[in-house]
């Protein structure tokens, strides 16, 4: 690649109501690996982060707080730039919301999506989540009145508002992701926004009356009661970190070769930035990449929840780079994980420890006693083409799950090296080598082991760049454009060198390094505003093993479980957890059931699955639609099930 191409790269800006939290890290871990990589390969690049600080959640929290937004802002800002610098974060720029220079993007935008006729005044009726800061319409809300989203009460919201014509833009975003299949990554999160688009876009309501905490319009309008929507202001800092308004000597950055951002906001990224952007006759982004939720112990983790797990005491508990290396080892791109410290110490003590440290020791230990440490690697290709053959077609695999975003898929490859490796060793047996005169053939060996070292931590340096260089530096060479264009693209040996013994880089961990496992509820008020929202949503289908109490026999059956089979099976659209089931239960017709199930299972697997159904529930109605039923389902750490009969039994058998 020619070092004239740019790599613009994102992380979302963090809201400012609460210190980071793992989600947060493995964005910006994610997007400074990109960065590093792209770096590396000699790409002109420029990584961005920042705080979102503007807003009714973040006045509300100051007001809590008895602080002024600002103030507030200030500090928790400063909270995420020193985790950032701790943990190394390779920013170029950490943009804040209240920066004067964003403030003004903000308003040329404003004013030029104006003059384009994008923008217009009138009244915006409906409910409004503080929490998400999301309008939603009432046919998306939750027993008329709850977030679909975080599950919190919504506010009505009656007040003069600007609106952007979002609808006129339907047909150009449906183009948009029509011709660049990979415009939103994974590919499956791109067919969730079409489908979204595909249902209709309202105009969006981008100004707010009834609180002072944001952008104010530019003076041109002289409407000084109007602040920006939050979300128009945060996402414009793509945009104005390059100086979009001010000084724009940055601005042959834009387009973004990719905005990392999660699930959760995803139709912010992929409906709303393009057509802002389209209406400001910018390019697009080239990809829009969405990953999943981190959860604790099985359970969601978010600041407001306050089950956070903390990623400095994490790093600095089991190390930096180990962390990094499990966040994106673990969890396929797109998909949620769990963390927990057995997990973290698996990876480890088995990839990290066993295939690649203990590799580097059996170099370090057999150079040593054979040949004084020195290490040749000219006669590799003598001795072992087949070893390198197989080692040079992973690695060039490599670059493009990196940016395919299968960064899971990249450290599995990046490992198959480090197996050959070690199967050489056993294969070929040094000390059998020696002791049979073969000298050479015994160093090209070495060499080979050297040489596999070498390219794999080449390779692992975005991922790892404070362990990488350690064994770069034992192997006599330190890694940049220079030694990757030498070692990766070239497939030139390395020079002969005299090993450099270091301690153990991965030591064993037996025990869990943090006293607590447990989700942490940091909060009395938290606690209570998660047990209210759990009542409120009820959506959950699991039983609650809490505070069971002794009933009689006949106060079980007072319950009618039956057997139904599931004829019919969709997803119900805009909500994230929930599947229409149609459940034939040997009655005349089927019954629906609306179930939270959607997490674990899609609607097409779910057809002719016969089911348990809690067949005399009082009908409830869910996101507007009525459920005549509960299915019955278990749900631990490692997930959900159904329950289901053994054996195949008539619809509508009773269970008991
Ligand atoms: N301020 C907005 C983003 C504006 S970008 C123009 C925002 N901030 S946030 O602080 O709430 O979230 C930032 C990012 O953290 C989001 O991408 C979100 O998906 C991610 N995460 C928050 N909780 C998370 C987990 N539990 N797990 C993984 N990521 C999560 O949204």
């Amino acid at each position: 690649m020619s070092c004239n191409k740019k790599a613009y790269i994102t992380t979302p800006i963090y809201y400012v109501n609460d210190i980071a939290h793992i989600g947060h890290a493995y964005t910006t871990i994610i997007a400074d690996t990109l960065a590093r990589y792209s770096r590396m390969i000699g790409l002109d690049t420029y990584l961005l982060t920042g705080t979102d600080e503007h807003g009714q959640k973040i006045e509300q929290s100051a007001l809590e707080r008895g602080k002024s937004p600002q103030e507030y802002a200030d500090e928790i800002s400063a909270t995420f730039k020193d985790l950032w610098d701790d943990f190394g974060i390779s920013y170029d720029k950490f943009i804040r919301t209240t920066d004067e220079e964003h403030k003004i993007g903000v308003q040329k935008a404003f004013l030029k999506m104006k003059e384009k006729g994008d923008v217009y005044k009138d009244v915006y009726k409906g409910h409004y989540c503080i929490s998400c800061e999301t309008f939603f319409p009432k046919t998306q809300l939750v027993d008329d009145e709850f977030c679909p989203e975080c599950g919190r009460a919504t506010s009505v919201v009656e007040e003069e508002s600007y609106f952007f014509r979002l609808s006129a833009y339907q047909e150009r975003l449906m183009a948009w992701y029509e011709e660049r299949p990979d415009c939103i990554l994974p590919k499956s999160k791109r067919n969730e926004v079409i489908r979204f688009v595909e249902g209709g876009l309202d105009d969006l309501s981008i100004t707010r009356t009834s609180f002072d905490w944001g952008v104010k319009l530019p003076e041109e309008l002289d409407d000084p009661k109007h602040v920006m929507y939050v979300w128009l202001d945060a996402l414009m800092n793509y945009l104005t970190a390059l100086g979009y308004g001010t000084d724009e000597k940055n601005m042959d950055f834009w387009p973004a070769r990719i905005h990392l951002i999660g699930k959760d906001i995803l139709r912010f990224h992929a409906i709303y930035w393009p057509a802002f952007l389209m209406s400001l006759d910018l390019p697009l982004p080239k990809h829009v990449a969405a990953h999943g939720w981190w959860t604790r112990n099985g359970a969601k983790m978010s600041k407001s929840k306050g089950n956070v797990v903390n990623p400095r005491e994490v790093a600095d508990a089991y190390g930096l780079d180990n962390f990094r290396y499990f966040m994106l080892r673990e969890v396929p791109f797109g998909g949620d994980g769990d963390f927990s410290q057995k997990a973290l110490i698996d990876r480890i003590n088995s990839d990290l420890g066993n295939d690649l440290g203990n590799l580097l020791n059996r170099l370090i230990g057999m150079s040593g006693k054979y040949f004084d440490g020195r290490v040749e690697c000219d006669m590799v290709d003598e001795y072992y083409q087949t070893e390198l053959d197989e080692v040079n077609e992973s690695l060039k695999k490599l670059e493009p799950l990196l940016f395919d975003m299968q960064l899971h898929r990249y450290l599995e490859e990046l490992w198959r090296p480090l197996s050959v490796a070690n199967k050489a060793i056993d294969k070929y047996q040094p000390w059998r080598l020696m002791k049979e005169g073969k000298e050479d053939e015994a160093m090209a060996l070495n060499g080979l082991i050297a040489t596999i070292l070498a390219k794999v931590s080449i390779m692992l340096d975005p991922v790892m760049p404070q362990i990488s260089p350690l064994i770069a530096s034992a192997l006599g060479f330190s890694i940049d454009n220079k030694s990757w264009n030498r070692l990766i693209i070239d497939n030139k040996p390395l020079e002969v060198f005299t090993i450099e013994k270091i301690p153990p880089l991965f030591p064993r961990i037996e025990e869990p390094l943090l006293a607590n496992d447990e989700p942490s509820i940091s909060s009395k008020k938290e606690k209570a505003l998660e047990k209210a929202s759990n009542e409120k949503k009820k959506i959950e289908i699991t039983a609650q093993s809490e505070g069971i109490a002794l009933i009689g026999i006949d106060q079980f059956f007072q319950t009618a479980l039956k057997v139904g089979t599931i004829v019919k099976s969709e997803e119900v659209p805009k909500s994230k957890k929930l599947l229409l089931l149609q459940v034939d239960t040997g009655e005349e017709e089927p019954r629906q059931v609306v179930a939270g199930i959607k997490e674990w299972y899609s609607a097409q697997s779910l057809l002719g699955t016969q089911v348990c159904v809690v067949a005399n529930l009082k009908p409830a109605k869910l996101m507007g639609m009525k459920s005549e039923g509960m299915i019955l389902a278990a749900k631990d750490e490692n997930g959900l099930s159904l329950i289901r009969p053994e054996a195949p039994k008539t619809n509508g058998t009773k269970i008991g």
